[in-house]
């Protein structure tokens, strides 16, 4: 039976990467790409997709839980793919009741759908929750988080993340039904939104503005190019035992100052400017509130389970970034403008030209 997979949130970053890798690996499963587009939705992030025979896209909202069933029942969904979020720590700050709503509420209303339409049917179903590590809290010099680290998150975002995961184990605990959850880290790569650090300071350093280091720049995070992330879902998707959980890891901690300068040097390169340019763009910045230190996975199961580790090395994996977002520019120039813009601008106070 082909199976008929709804991804939530293949818009956005992760998700458009993981529709396209099963559209193009998967000719005949059927992709259901179930996305709100709020501000992070970006159906350009698609295009070269759109005229597959196998791929559809419906605009709804995961909290409209009467629609979402209406969804399963219409395309007899057999499979989730579960990443619509609100995914940046920076907004949860500002507004964790939204977070609270698309994360929690959200993930509960999909969890109750396949819970109510595949009534105790669960052969050849599952739900898979794409889960991040930030759930974990944050760590000192030393150690990693592994599968069985206790939760603890901080910022409103780790905490809805982590009451999603809570519901999605409840679910399995008290229904059976079928799932598995992973848990990753920090991704970067090709059609990530210009707010997270590592597309905000490449589009900065190509506009000329200023770098916004929160802090002493001494927080450290565990990166993972996006492809090798969606590889990892493809793995789990397909060979992960039901009811484990997967961490996902690019065993690649990077202080983010020294990334930072790492951005400079290669976007400087690129561009034909002379090496340390781009230094001078640098400003500290007021702290994140609650900014976790350090990140660190141990994926150490699922390399040894599932065989899947990570394919590129870093700094491979930030040229092929860096050179993306040169050869697509036109794509963060229609990003850069409009409501995003004000919303940058008023957040650093900064004065930019
Ligand atoms: P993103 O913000 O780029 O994309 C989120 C997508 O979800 C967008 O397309 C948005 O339109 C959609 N969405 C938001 N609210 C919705 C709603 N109510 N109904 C339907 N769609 C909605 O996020 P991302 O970085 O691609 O992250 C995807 C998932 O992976 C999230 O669950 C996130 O927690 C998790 N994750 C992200 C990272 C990372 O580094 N980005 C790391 C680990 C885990
Ligand atoms: P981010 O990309 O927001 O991911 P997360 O907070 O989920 O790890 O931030 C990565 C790191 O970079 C984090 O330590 C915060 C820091 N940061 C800055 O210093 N300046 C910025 O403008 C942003 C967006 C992040």
């Amino acid at each position: 039976m082909k199976p008929n997979i709804l991804v939530t949130g293949g818009a956005g970053f992760i998700g458009s990467h993981v529709v396209r890798l099963f559209l193009n690996k998967y000719p005949d499963y059927n992709i259901y790409n179930l996305d709100l587009l709020t501000y992070a939705g970006n159906l350009e992030n698609l295009k070269d997709l759109e005229n597959k025979k196998n791929y559809h896209f419906l605009k709804e909202d995961i909290c409209n839980f009467h629609k979402i069933k209406a969804i399963f029942i219409k395309y007899k969904i057999t499979h989730v793919i579960h990443l619509a979020a609100e995914s940046h720590v920076d907004r949860s700050i500002k507004d964790p009741f939204s977070f609270a709503q698309t994360n929690i509420m959200g993930t509960l209303s999909l969890l109750q759908a396949a819970k109510d339409v595949w009534a105790n049917n669960f052969k050849n179903k599952l739900f898979y929750h794409i889960s991040t590590d930030e759930v974990f809290g944050s760590l000192g010099k030393e150690g990693s988080f592994s599968e069985t680290s206790p939760y603890e998150p901080h910022s409103p975002y780790s905490a809805s993340k982590a009451s999603s995961d809570h519901f999605v184990r409840a679910f399995s605990d008290t229904y059976g039904l079928p799932i598995v959850i992973s848990n990753c880290s920090n991704n970067y790569g090709p059609y990530q939104f210009p707010e997270k650090l590592i597309p905000l300071f490449i589009n900065n350093i190509l506009k000329n503005k200023s770098l916004p280091v929160y802090g002493n720049g001494e927080n450290i995070r565990d990166w993972l190019y996006v492809e090798d992330h969606a590889r990892a879902i493809d793995v789990i998707f397909h060979n992960g035992k039901l009811s484990e959980t997967y961490n996902i890891g690019g065993f690649n901690e990077w202080k983010n100052i020294d990334l930072i300068k790492i951005l400079i040097k290669v976007v400087d390169k690129f561009l034909g400017n002379k090496a340390g340019t781009s230094v001078k763009l640098i400003t500290y910045v007021k702290d994140r509130a609650g900014h976790d230190k350090r990140y660190a996975v141990d994926a150490t199961k699922i390399k040894e389970e599932l065989s899947w580790e990570p394919s590129l090395q870093f700094e491979e994996g930030i040229e092929k970034t860096i050179q993306w977002y040169l050869e697509n520019d036109q794509w963060l120039e229609n990003i850069s403008s409009g409501a995003y813009q004000h919303y940058y601008e008023k957040k650093y106070n900064l004065n930019d030209n």
